[in-house]
């Protein structure tokens, strides 16, 4: 069984997309396992995206995640970091195929609704970041 991290970004709460994005994940079977509503400090940001702070995007990317709410969950489940991948589609919502949650709703690279870990190694740094193993259910 495999876990990842999933964030819900500004624009997915402030346009009421959490009960969309949650519905998707429980539709293909995947598990909640922790779940909770958060806003980030700009510093707190930056530390989640420390792996982007060389890129030209950094500034801005940090300043929206710090800008209003974000939902954050721990998925679980078989393969859950690619089944996450495949149902929230490309980083860029132009290339990202039909049916998923950015080709959707997203309205830019930046505000693109959802984040997904990339990797074993990134879950478990990413979950590890926002919840104690006595979150996780
Ligand atoms: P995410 O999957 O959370 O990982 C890094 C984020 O940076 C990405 O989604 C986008 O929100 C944002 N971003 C902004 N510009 C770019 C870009 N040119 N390439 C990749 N990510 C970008």
């Amino acid at each position: 069984m495999e876990r990842t991290l999933s964030i819900i970004k500004p624009d997915g709460v402030s346009r009421g997309l959490i009960g969309e994005v949650i519905k998707r994940f429980e539709k293909e079977g995947i598990k909640i396992a922790a779940m909770k509503m958060l806003h980030l400090t700009k510093k707190e940001a930056e530390g989640f995206y420390a792996v982007h702070k060389e890129k030209p995007f950094f500034d801005s990317l940090t300043d929206f995640m710090s800008s209003g709410p974000i939902v954050v969950m721990v998925l679980e489940g078989e393969n859950v970091i690619q089944r996450n991948r495949d149902l929230m589609g490309a980083t860029n919502y132009k290339e990202a195929k039909p049916g998923t949650i950015r080709a959707d709703f997203a309205t830019d690279i930046e505000k693109n609704v959802v984040h997904g870990s990339d990797s074993p190694e990134n879950a478990q740094k990413e979950i590890a970041y926002f919840f104690s193993e006595l979150e996780i259910h």
